[in-house]
């Protein structure tokens, strides 16, 4: 994702500064440089780089004074596990994370195993669902690690439903222009369904992964069902057209899709 410079976005950021030296009392305004990140749907999310120290950060400034407390408290109990940016610093205006040095992860033979291992770990040691895993949402750095973030929709551990909606996202490019749009073609393929269950059951078995899989794409019907509820919780245009999208899929088989 690129990174576009502040003064190129309208809106009214001038309390960021005031916030950040509120968690940097020593820092001085003239050391900072603030890049925005675009896109965030609950918060602004800027680069924060200090000049004389030469370290980077990431700066989420909450749009709505809604309690982010919880958030904030599943965060660190997924640092606690190696899951996640490190939070630094945390008001109820917004909060600095560590900077992760990384970029999207490509969705390629090896990482597509690297994730399935990273998902496992990830159910395995925090016995919770993620519930939003895209490629938005891992960040790979230049050794090849992945990182999850966002974790905002974490929940009850539920293995075959975090990787079905996975799977959903396959089919959805955030980044591009019709972000809303779903290309069915993109949806995993049964050879690439049964490689990542068998990394993430990390098992040779067949009849396993075959049943892992099964049991993954029956419930691709929940995920749909879950973002149409979101989306239907705020009018926008995204969201009015990402229901349609959704509801079109729900109109698909994805069992035959994948198995026939
Ligand atoms: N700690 C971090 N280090 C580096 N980049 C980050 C970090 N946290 C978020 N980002 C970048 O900002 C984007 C949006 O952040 P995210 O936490 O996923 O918020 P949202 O809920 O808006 O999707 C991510 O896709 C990633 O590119
Ligand atoms: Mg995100």
């Amino acid at each position: 994702m690129g990174l576009i410079s502040l003064n190129k976005i309208s809106g009214n950021y001038s309390d960021v500064y005031g916030n950040i030296l509120s968690f940097f009392p020593t820092w001085k305004k003239k050391d900072i440089v603030l890049t925005r990140i675009p896109m965030g749907l609950s918060s602004y999310n800027f680069k924060l780089d200090h000049l004389p120290t030469q370290k980077s950060y990431l700066y989420k400034q909450y749009k709505k004074k809604k309690l982010k407390d919880m958030e904030v408290k599943m965060l660190r109990f997924f640092n606690k596990f190696n899951f996640g940016a490190k939070v630094l610093f945390s008001s109820p205006i917004g909060r600095i994370e560590e900077w992760i040095d990384g970029k999207k992860v490509v969705i390629n033979s090896v990482n597509w195993i690297l994730i399935a291992r990273e998902l496992a770990r990830f159910h395995r040691e925090c016995r919770l669902n993620h519930n939003d895993l895209h490629a938005e949402n891992i960040l790979q750095t230049k050794n090849k690690k992945l990182h999850f973030i966002d974790f905002e929709f974490n929940g009850k551990l539920d293995p075959s439903y975090d990787i079905a909606n996975f799977f959903c996202e396959m089919m959805f490019d955030y980044d591009s222009k019709k972000p809303h749009k779903a290309d069915l073609k993109r949806f995993p393929k049964l050879d690439q369904i049964k490689l990542f269950c068998g990394h993430y059951l990390k098992t040779g078995n067949k009849n396993k992964i075959m049943a892992c899989a099964k049991k993954v794409i029956s419930r691709v019907p929940e995920s749909h069902h879950f973002w149409i509820k979101w989306a239907e919780s705020s009018n926008t245009d995204f969201n009015r057209k990402y229901i349609k999208t959704r509801k079109e899929m729900l109109e698909i088989n994805f069992d035959k899709l994948v198995f026939m």
